[in-house]
């Protein structure tokens, strides 16, 4: 029997090691490592990430904000990414999105959604695909809807945007469904507010409505439960179960929440100043994490079975400017782990993302892997 996942809002452990979701395997493959994933023996999967660069000029340089990500998510599984502040995670998904379009963004590498690839798309096909295919629910849930239009109007207007073939009424009628499924008291009434007569946490469910409203295959969720009391996230979190379960969607959930990870991912991916520092199925990342600052996560996270020996730890330190990103491992600044790895490799050698003794799980760090599981035993899990 698998053990119940011990973090707060967590689920007990499914069959993740089974995911189809992989790991950054263009880091793997280019270092030899095995390609594992279902294009690797054939199939496509159905969101591919190549070597993603999203970077912006700026008068004090060029931002790095994303540098060089590859990661894919299959149909019917959830990818969690997770990562400081400033970590690239909204960045990424805009990305995927096509938001950078038209701003000052300099994007390279591929983005492939069931084969077709989006960075080089006409933008009247790209437009096709957002809202329906592929949805996105923001972080921010005023940039989403606009303020001088009834909440209503514009759940209706993305569903005929789409559906053209759907009645206004039938439309209405569909809004006020998706209204009561995410919560929203008297849809039949808040139908034809606007959004300002909205509080933050019902407008937030409103704009989960208008991502959901087409079904979609892929929906990138950015921090989609913050401004949500408990009772509401676990809503939201079954509405998108639901999704999955009927739809095979695809879904990638944002958060600072490992809990919500925890409940709602196959795989994990753990960013840091734009790039991959370790990504694998959810139980591993959870329970044997190789990577120090994924320790310091998950150290700083609330724990449900028992009280903390100690206080929780945010990760020492603040993240890098993506400007000026330290050379070598870019955490290296903060981490208290240098002392195992000879020669300062640390602060002169990027590290590679390689594959561990779980060719799934995927860790760039210089430690060795056997001395990493040590360190782990030794002095991060007593203190979890
Ligand atoms: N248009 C832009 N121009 C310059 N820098 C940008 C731009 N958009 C984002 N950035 C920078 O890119 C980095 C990554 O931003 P991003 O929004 O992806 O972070 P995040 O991981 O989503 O953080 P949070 O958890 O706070 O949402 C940040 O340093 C941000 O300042
Ligand atoms: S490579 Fe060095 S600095 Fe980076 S996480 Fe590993 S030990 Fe720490
Ligand atoms: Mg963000």
């Amino acid at each position: 029997m698998t053990p119940s996942t011990p973090y707060a809002g967590a689920r007990t452990p499914s069959s993740s090691a089974a995911s189809g979701t992989r790991a950054d395997r263009a880091d793997a493959t280019s270092t030899g490592a095995q390609d594992r994933s279902p294009a690797g023996r054939g199939a496509a999967p159905y969101l591919q990430v190549t070597d993603l660069q999203v970077h912006f000029p700026t008068e004090d340089g060029l931002v790095r904000s994303v540098d060089g990500l590859t990661f894919s998510v299959d149909k019917g599984q959830t990818l969690g990414i997770v990562g400081e502040s400033g970590s690239g995670k909204s960045v990424t998904s805009q990305a995927i999105l096509g938001l950078h379009r038209g701003t000052r963004a300099r994007l390279s590498g591929s983005v492939r959604l069931d084969g077709q690839e989006l960075l080089d798309l006409p933008e009247s096909e790209l437009r096709e695909l957002r809202g329906s295919t592929m949805a996105m629910i923001f972080q921010d849930p005023l940039s989403a809807m606009h303020p001088y239009y009834t909440v209503g109007a514009q759940i209706v207007e993305a569903i005929r945007v789409h559906h053209s073939d759907v009645s206004k009424k039938a439309a209405k009628e569909r809004t006020k469904e998706l209204l009561a499924r995410v919560g929203i008291p008297n849809p039949a009434k808040r139908v034809d507010q606007y959004p300002h007569e909205f509080s933050g946490g019902m407008r937030q469910r409103a704009m989960i409505a208008m991502a959901l409203a087409n079904d979609p295959s892929l929906l990138i969720a950015d921090e989609p439960t913050t401004a949500l009391d408990v009772t509401v996230q676990a809503q939201i979190l079954d509405l998108m179960r639901d999704l999955q379960q009927e739809f095979g969607s695809a879904i990638i959930v944002i958060t600072h929440d490992l809990g919500v990870v925890a409940e709602m991912a196959d795989e994990v991916l753990v960013m840091y100043a734009g790039k991959a520092v370790e990504r694998g199925p959810v139980d591993d990342v959870f329970y044997a994490p190789q990577m120090p600052y994924t320790w310091g996560l998950l150290s700083s996270m609330p724990r449900l079975d028992r009280v903390r020996q100690t206080r929780l730890d945010p990760v020492p330190g603040n993240p890098p400017s993506l400007i000026r990103v330290p050379p070598g491992c870019a955490f290296n600044p903060r981490c208290t782990y240098r002392e195992h790895v000879p020669q300062d490799r640390c602060v002169t050698e990027v590290p590679d993302l390689l594959p561990t003794r779980q060719p799934d799980h995927l860790v760039r760090c210089h430690i060795m892997e056997e001395r990493r599981r040590e360190l782990f035993e030794t002095n991060v899990k007593p203190r979890l």
